[in-house]
């Protein structure tokens, strides 16, 4: 087992394993220290933040579906500001890849962020979420036009040195093509997908499941729809692409890296197994001792 290479590239990160936990799935980390030593992980992805604090959209936030669950949670958050005083400090003793998720309004927003996140002691990269599909400004615009993703990765490109992933909505027809605008843009990586825009109804009470009416949709039933995205981002584009929808096992996790993913990210599995992550990681290391691979790069987009 010791020889086995399981470390990938992204941007400038050099990860130990290409499993990531994912945005808003997580918490802050600390609330799963309890489950495993996160030193393991290949990177951690906080909540994202804001310029201002928020707090998000009315309850119920989370409903679940056949193979998924819907939320609508609105990105709450405390904040940049906060996030650094309060949050930041509780990463520097781990030695794992903190990689922070953002989102503003606009470019202005966005950009003022970035620049306020780089050369932060710990943070190692930037997950840009240009994506978010149930408060009604956030990077919506962004994430579905994309004449205006280039825009942005390219004002928030020349405003950090970090490591910048754009982080793509599946909410369009052509998502290769706004892989492609960021890139151009000056991304390092993309990572995909978020959650698609979906709802639910009581039929007794005759009302909609979430507060917000429209929510996203995560989980397996997902994961269909984001492998193909994923496959066809990967053949678009000469970054790294990170992919996720609906992973809950090692099996998943391959499939997504046999179609070009680099590394991989866990969302909704985290809510019902908080073990999940490293029950993946070392089922890709059984893996690839079952198929004598002695490095995981060998295993991307190898598929067909
Ligand atoms: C409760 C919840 C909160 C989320 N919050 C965020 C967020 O703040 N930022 C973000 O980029 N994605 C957020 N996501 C999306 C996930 O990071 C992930 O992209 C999506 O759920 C698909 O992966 P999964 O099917 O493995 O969950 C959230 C998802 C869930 C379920």
């Amino acid at each position: 087992m010791q020889d086995i290479d399981l470390t990938v590239k992204i941007g400038k990160m050099t990860l130990k394993n290409p499993v990531i936990v994912s945005s808003g799935t997580f918490g802050f980390g600390e609330e799963f220290e309890e489950f495993f030593d996160l030193n393991h992980l290949g990177a951690i992805i906080p909540k994202g933040i804001s310029l201002k604090p928020m707090k998000g959209n009315p309850p119920p936030r989370i409903f679940e579906t056949e193979g998924g669950i819907l939320n609508s949670i609105g990105l709450q958050n405390p904040g940049y500001k906060e996030f650094i005083r309060n949050k930041l400090p509780y990463y520097k003793n781990l030695k794992t890849h903190l990689i922070v998720n953002f989102f503003g309004n606009t470019e202005k927003e966005y950009v003022e962020l970035a620049r306020g996140l780089d050369g932060l002691p710990g943070i190692s990269g930037l997950e840009m979420n240009i994506s978010c599909p149930n408060i009604k400004r956030c990077g919506i615009v962004f994430g579905t036009d994309p004449r205006m993703a280039y825009r942005l990765a390219r004002a928030v490109r020349k405003a950090t040195t970090l490591t910048l992933i754009a982080k793509l909505s599946p909410n369009v027809t052509d998502i290769a093509l706004m892989a492609k605008s960021v890139e151009e843009g000056g991304a390092d990586a993309v990572s995909l997908v978020n959650t698609f825009r979906a709802m639910a109804v009581n039929i007794h009470t005759r009302k909609p499941e979430l507060g917000n009416i429209i929510g996203g949709l995560s989980g397996p039933s997902i994961k269909p729809i984001a492998v193909r995205m994923v496959w066809e981002v990967s053949q678009a584009v000469n970054i790294p692409v990170i992919g996720m929808g609906g992973i809950m096992n090692a099996k998943d996790a391959i499939e997504f890296i046999l179609v070009g993913a680099s590394a991989i990210q866990i969302g909704t599995a985290n809510l019902t197994n908080p073990r999940i992550a490293m029950e993946v990681i070392q089922g890709i290391e059984k893996y690839l001792v079952q198929y004598k691979i002695n490095c995981i790069q060998k295993l991307i987009g190898v598929f067909g």
